[in-house]
């Protein structure tokens, strides 16, 4: 690899930031963007150290906000910046009652889940068809898969990323673009998000059924890089996915939400 660039969402934690080890041991250059700006800087720096090949840009931004995605593109731009390899990963997730849960936190996680996500994929997939083409990795999930009682605006949001993702993927490849898209749906991944106390109820996963976040960021950049349109993560979410195939989305929905209230703290 050579002096490539590679924007990360959701740097500071989590799947992004094994994306960002991954990349930098690969030679990218990395832009890191998320709202812990203290932290990103602290990441920067220990990847230079071990990398001193590359080049490390923070920039701090809160995805959720109106105009994000255009305000961080014109920032990247601003740095003399051009991005080979963009990955949507940061994203939220809010569990529980859905009329009871609050409705800015939903409508939060909808803009920077679905609305920053799409926006970003513009910009950069314009800019990379008109100049080298690229690679954009959007993150969905195994949640993507089936309607989920309980966390069903997050099921919802991630069911957008993959169809979008998926269908963007034969647009720009039918267009000849230089550009691939794949959606990575990773299942239960040890990461702050199966345990945060912002996030509503917490889902009780067996420790068996969690794949480490480098693991799911290794399987996630490979696929892109190889031009996938999809990569579900692990033999055992291929299984739950090709599973899902065999019920209409009720019966899904059924089963899903008996899970989930059983197995909710
Ligand atoms: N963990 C799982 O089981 C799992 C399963 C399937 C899919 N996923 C998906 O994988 C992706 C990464 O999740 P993760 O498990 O690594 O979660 P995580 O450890 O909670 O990390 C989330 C990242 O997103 C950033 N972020 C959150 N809100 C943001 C905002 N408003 N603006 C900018 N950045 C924001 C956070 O950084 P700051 O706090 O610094 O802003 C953090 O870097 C998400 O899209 C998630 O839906 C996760």
């Amino acid at each position: 690899m050579h002096n490539k660039t590679a924007l990360v969402t959701g740097a500071s934690d989590g799947i992004g930031l094994e994306c960002c080890k991954i990349l930098a041991a690969r030679g990218y250059n990395l832009i890191l963007v998320s709202r812990r700006k203290s932290l990103l800087d602290d990441i920067a720096d220990n990847l230079k150290n071990r990398h001193p090949a590359i080049s490390c840009t923070v920039i701090a931004a809160d995805l959720s906000a109106s105009r994000a995605a255009q305000d961080l593109f014109q920032t990247v731009e601003k740095h003399g910046l051009k991005v080979d390899f963009l990955i949507n990963n940061a994203g939220l997730l809010h569990n529980g009652f859905f009329t009871q849960l609050d409705l800015a936190a939903q409508e939060k996680m909808i803009a920077v889940n679905v609305l920053a996500l799409t926006s970003l994929t513009h910009l950069f997939a314009n800019q990379m068809a008109a100049g080298n083409g690229g690679h954009i990795l959007n993150v969905a999930s195994l949640a993507a898969w089936t309607p989920i009682p309980n966390q069903n605006v997050y099921a919802a949001s991630k069911a957008y990323v993959l169809s979008f993702s998926q269908a963007l993927h034969d647009e720009l490849n039918a267009a000849c673009s230089g550009v691939t898209v794949t959606a990575l749906c990773p299942g239960y991944t040890a990461t702050k998000m199966m345990d945060n106390p912002d996030q509503g109820g917490k889902l009780m996963v067996p420790a068996n059924l969690l794949q480490s976040a480098a693991e799911v960021a290794q399987q996630g950049i490979d696929a892109c890089l190889a031009g996938r349109p999809t990569i579900v993560t692990g033999l055992a979410n291929r299984i739950t996915v090709a599973i899902t195939r065999l019920f209409s989305r009720m019966t899904l929905a059924k089963i899903a939400g008996r899970y989930y209230r059983s197995n909710m703290q």
